[in-house]
């Protein structure tokens, strides 16, 4: 039996993106996942009742729909060079240098990104222990066609700032750098940054508030989109001056080797079914790599969904025909591993 888990995936993977673009969203990020639920011994499944078997199954499969984030090597060179840039950029009172995240759609860019918030922000914590209301992280998505009023808004609604709709630009950019600064916020990170377009005028303007919070705010601007490298983002002078100011983190898919097999065996481990052999998902590593094309977010997607799949029709095991059954996004589907070029970071 097949349901229909990847839509359902889809839309809480959508969901939990839009979460992170609102102070108490990011926040329940920051907390982490709450604990997997214990896999029961066959005995204790035995005695469960009905009603706790419903109830344990559904912990099951809202754990399969969460899964965790693994520290690949792009998650790790994201966060180092983050950081990196945070320190250089503590003392700069103008010109702060920023990062920016560029690769094909479900490469991970929204997952590392969020990881280098995280850390940023679980070392704020730690340093200044006592110090209630620090946002030292800001997280917001640039919406399609967006405006630079639609951007400046973005911002303020994750603050939980009221925009009215009498409010002007100038009013909402001050309330906005007015709270960064009072919270110390350090890092900015604005994710889709490909909807922004310098050839046309709305897109130039978006820009060029961004430019404007960026100085404004004494903070480390990490941008996430896709194939930035050759996107309008980076077109004309004002693309020049991006390009001039900001480290690239290419992603790419997952090239078939060593760290692909690691990355299989680590979500492998995090499966919680009654009759599933582990290191039989490690044995399909080359199929997988095929079926996928070294997407993460593909492969994510066919484990979590074949995993939820199998809890739904009681086999309790993901085997390749259960992995076989999702069907995937289309970039997935038709994508062939690719080369880019390495890390300048
Ligand atoms: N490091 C990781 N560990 C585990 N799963 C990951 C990791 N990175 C990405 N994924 C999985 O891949 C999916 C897509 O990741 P993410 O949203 O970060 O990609 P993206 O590059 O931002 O995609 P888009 O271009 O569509 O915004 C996630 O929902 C998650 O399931
Ligand atoms: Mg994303």
């Amino acid at each position: 039996m097949t349901t229909s888990p990847p839509a359902a995936l889809q839309e809480a993977d959508t969901e939990a993106n839009r979460q992170l673009a609102t102070l108490d969203g990011w926040r329940r990020f920051v907390a982490g996942a709450p604990a997997a639920p214990v896999l029961l011994s066959p005995d204790d499944l035995k005695r469960l009742s009905s009603a706790e078997r419903d109830l344990y199954d559904d912990d099951r499969l809202d754990h399969h729909a969460r899964m965790l984030t693994v520290a690949t090597s792009f998650v790790e060179r994201t966060v180092i060079c983050g950081r990196r840039l945070v320190l250089l950029n503590r003392h700069a009172i103008s010109a702060r240098r920023g990062l920016m995240v560029s690769g094909l759609p479900g490469t991970g860019k929204t997952s590392a990104i969020s990881q280098l918030g995280r850390s940023h922000e679980l070392l704020d914590r730690a340093r200044h222990p006592k110090v209630s209301g620090r946002i030292p992280v800001l997280y917001i998505t640039v919406p399609p066609a967006a405006t630079a009023r639609m951007v400046a808004a973005e911002f303020a609604r994750f603050l939980g700032l009221p925009v009215r709709h009498r409010s002007n630009m100038t009013d909402i950019i001050e309330a906005v750098v007015g709270v960064c600064t009072d919270t110390r916020t350090g890092l900015v990170l604005v994710d889709e940054v490909h909807n922004i377009s310098q050839v046309t005028r709305a897109g130039a303007e978006v820009s060029d508030t961004l430019k404007y919070f960026s100085e404004r705010i004494p903070a480390t601007f990490v941008y996430a989109g896709i194939g930035l490298e050759t996107s309008e983002l980076l077109a004309g002078t004002r693309g020049a001056q991006i390009s001039g100011r900001f480290t690239l983190v290419p992603t790419r898919p997952f090239p078939y080797g060593d760290e692909w097999k690691g990355l299989i065996a680590t979500l492998e481990k995090t499966i919680l079914l009654h009759n599933h052999p582990q290191g039989s998902l490690v044995k399909l590593d080359r199929h997988l790599h095929k079926r996928t094309g070294g997407m993460i977010g593909a492969l994510s997607h066919a484990i979590r969904g074949a995993a939820i799949d199998a809890i739904l029709n009681g086999t309790e095991r993901v085997t390749k025909s259960g992995i076989d059954a999702i069907s995937l996004d289309h970039a997935a589907e038709v994508s062939a591993p690719f080369h880019a070029k390495a890390s300048t970071c």
